[in-house]
């Protein structure tokens, strides 16, 4: 006889972000896992209870009050019918229900009758999620042993752009996948990097130069996404400040999406402090001067406007700087394409940084999918082979727990 399968009760509440619940039951449904489902009133305005059903392959519960969906299942024998108990999208007004123990409806009265592990993917505008009550909201809720994912940060569907946009299916899923492991309801990081904090920049940034032109460069992302990845496979608590790439945000990572140096700089600085930096960002040098408000046109031939740029800030020696916010191992990426090493060496001293990862992007490196570095520390210069970025990846996260465990992690500090 098969084992059964691990059963979800999924609470969808009233945000736009309601429709990837549906994506995530699928994706839920594709690894064995199945899935139950309340949809709010407000959720109701959002995806209808026959999606939901026709992916659930079951009654989507509403009502507290409604006679048909007590008989069917009572609502304390509901909340306490799955293994895992997840919130997706959660909204600031079910987050504040829930730090409350309100129990006004059927999701809320579920989620504080149920005597299973919760998680919850928070979706809402950045201001909501900013705000004082909310962020007071999710401290209760995170006291109370409510488990969240994301919310990721970028362009939102009011328009507005920052933190507040629902995880990706893909992350909820994995995060729901590592809870239902056996033993596992509420996991503990393991690895060399547990209980250690890492920030990690990567991709471009984009420097604009009217509302449809920018500056930018051929960075991919893939590298730092990878060392991303490869620290929290280690068990670090990662933040990775990403520039615009094509990339899905690494499973148990957080994910922060800016365009410009600036707001690369503003997001590193806001997720100090940190044991650990790794600047892989190909971080625009320059930036127009100017961003023109509205689209340059044409003026004619002899007419071709000219941009004068400015330095952007230095993120990675910001970062370098010492001080008390200063992370114990700061890490830079240096391009070139000639005299690798030297440069590196040179950077390594000007910008104030532990290590420099030097790498020659003189032939397919932006882009493809190996990369060939050299680890240039206090002590010399390693030379790596040529291997997948994904390796370098995972060899950069050893050496980097290899030394942040001779020192204090920032909780002990
Ligand atoms: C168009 C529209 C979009 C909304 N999107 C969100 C959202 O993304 N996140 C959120 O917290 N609230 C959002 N709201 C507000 C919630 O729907 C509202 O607070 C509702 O009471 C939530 O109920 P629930 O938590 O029981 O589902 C939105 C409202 C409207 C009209």
């Amino acid at each position: 006889m098969s084992a059964p399968r691990p059963r979800v009760l999924l609470i969808v509440a009233g945000g736009v972000a309601a429709y990837k619940a549906l994506e995530l039951v699928r994706l839920l449904d594709k690894a064995g896992v199945a899935t139950r489902a309340i949809l709010t009133k407000a959720g109701a305005e959002f995806v209808t209870p026959l999606s939901l059903g026709a992916l659930t392959h079951d009654t989507v519960y509403s009502d507290l009050f409604s006679l048909t969906d007590e008989a069917a299942m009572g609502h304390i024998e509901l909340s306490r019918s799955a293994d895992l108990v997840v919130v997706a999208p959660a909204t600031a007004d079910i987050m504040a229900k829930a730090a409350a123990g309100l129990a006004t409806d059927l999701a809320t009265t579920a989620l504080l009758a149920t005597d299973k592990p919760v998680l919850m993917a928070p979706a809402m505008n950045v201001r909501m999620w900013e705000h004082p009550a909310t962020r007071r909201n999710r401290a209760q809720l995170e006291a109370d042993g409510v488990g969240f994912i994301g919310p990721d940060s970028g362009p939102m569907a009011c328009g507005e752009f920052g933190d507040g946009r629902m995880a990706e299916p893909e992350a909820i899923r994995d995060a729901i996948l590592a809870r239902l492991k056996p033993g596992s309801a509420a996991p503990a990081p393991v690895g060399l990097m547990a209980g250690r904090r890492a920030i990690v920049t990567a991709g471009p940034t984009l420097e604009p130069i009217d509302p449809v032109r920018f500056i930018s460069n051929r960075s991919s992302g893939q590298q730092g996404y990878a060392i991303a990845a490869a620290l929290a496979a280690e068990g670090a608590d990662v933040t990775l400040v990403s520039g615009p790439v094509a990339l899905r945000p690494p499973a148990g990572v957080r994910t922060l999406h800016v365009e410009t140096a600036r707001d690369m700089l503003a997001a590193c600085l806001e997720a100090l402090p940190a044991d650990v930096f790794v600047s892989v960002a190909a971080v625009a040098d320059w930036r127009p001067a100017e961003t023109a408000p509205q689209k340059l046109k044409l003026k004619g031939a002899d007419a071709a406007p000219t941009v004068s740029l400015v330095e952007n800030p230095d993120i990675l020696a910001t970062l370098a700087q010492p001080g008390p916010l200063r992370p114990g191992l700061v890490v830079g990426f240096a391009a070139e394409t000639q005299s690798v090493e030297m440069h590196a060496a040179a950077k390594r001293a000007r910008k104030g940084c532990d290590w420099i990862v030097a790498n020659d992007v003189s032939g397919d490196v932006m882009g493809g999918a190996h990369n060939q570095v050299s680890l240039v520390t206090a002590e010399g210069v390693e030379r790596w082979p040529r291997l997948p970025k994904d390796e370098v990846a995972t060899r950069l996260a050893q050496r980097i727990a290899e030394a942040v465990n001779q020192s204090a992690t920032v909780a002990d500090a």
